[in-house]
């Protein structure tokens, strides 16, 4: 038995999560448990669901969230594997709820899985995506190769450097990245100085940023479109990388190319 049992909406969400994890372990984003997933759940629960008791007892948050009083949340479990998570969502992830003290959580189903040990970074962002009004409900950090491997050099963590870049590779990533890649500086994975860069990063306008040296944390309205930024995203650093590879720095689309793009496209930046 699983919560999601006769539950479409939910398991229709948890099941999206789980072919994300797929493909971030195909793409070799997912290194062991590296990488972690939340998704706010809070619509497709029903009052059954919201009427069970926990199966644990409350864990803090490390931080007090006042948007996400009463918010359910799905998560992917810490030290879990993502190719595990792909075949069998409920065994290494759980679903959570958050407190009325907006500072503990409590797991309810379907088993005791400690959810990521990013959580207060996932967690923190959500209750910012609330305050905002936004209609995203996902976010995802993963391992991207090429992404982690630019921020290996100071050149490309300065300011929108490697927004302009990317952007200039081909013309789908800036229209399906449209707000571009913010830089947070290297801290403590797990941390809540890490969780607060992160939304102070997100605030100026983006809906991806890089942690230096390790990761991507993405936001959007499902898994799949958080994914997909990401996904544009580094595939433009392989054709950087490719054309690199052939002997030659990329020309890059022009400014003028770009400009068009972005009327054209209604695009914000
Ligand atoms: P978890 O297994 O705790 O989710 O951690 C993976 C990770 O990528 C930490 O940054
Ligand atoms: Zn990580």
């Amino acid at each position: 038995m699983s919560v999601l049992d006769n539950r479409p909406a939910l398991k229709a969400a948890v099941d999206q999560v789980a072919e994300v994890a797929g493909y971030l372990w195909q793409k070799g984003w997912a290194e062991r448990n590296g990488g972690n997933i939340t998704i706010n759940i809070t619509d497709q629960v029903d009052d059954a669901l919201r009427a069970m008791p926990a199966i644990d007892e409350p864990r803090a948050i490390g931080k007090t969230l006042p948007h996400i009083k009463g918010c359910w949340f799905y998560c992917k479990g810490t030290g879990k594997r993502m190719r595990d998570l792909s075949h069998d969502p409920m065994a290494n992830g759980s679903i959570i709820r958050i407190l009325p003290d907006c500072a503990h959580y409590e797991i309810v189903a379907d088993a005791v899985v400690a959810p990521t040990s990013e959580l207060p970074s996932h967690l923190a962002v959500h209750d910012y995506l609330l305050a905002k009004g936004s209609p995203y409900r996902a976010s995802l950090h993963t391992h991207p190769i090429e992404l982690v491997a630019l921020t290996h050099n100071k050149k490309w963590m300065e300011k929108d450097v490697a927004t302009r870049m990317l952007w200039s590779m081909i013309p789908e990533t800036k229209a399906f990245c449209p707000r571009g890649l913010g830089m947070v500086p290297y801290m403590l994975p797990s941390s809540v100085e890490l969780a607060d860069a992160t939304i102070k990063a997100l605030d100026e306008d983006y809906d991806v940023v890089m942690w230096e040296k390790h990761g991507v944390f993405a936001v959007d309205t499902d898994i799949m479109s958080a994914f997909d930024q990401v996904d544009v995203l580094n595939k433009s650093a392989l054709i950087y990388i490719a054309a690199r590879n052939m002997g030659f720095e990329p020309d890059g689309m022009t400014d003028a190319q770009m400009k068009e793009l972005s009327s054209v496209f209604g695009l914000p930046k």
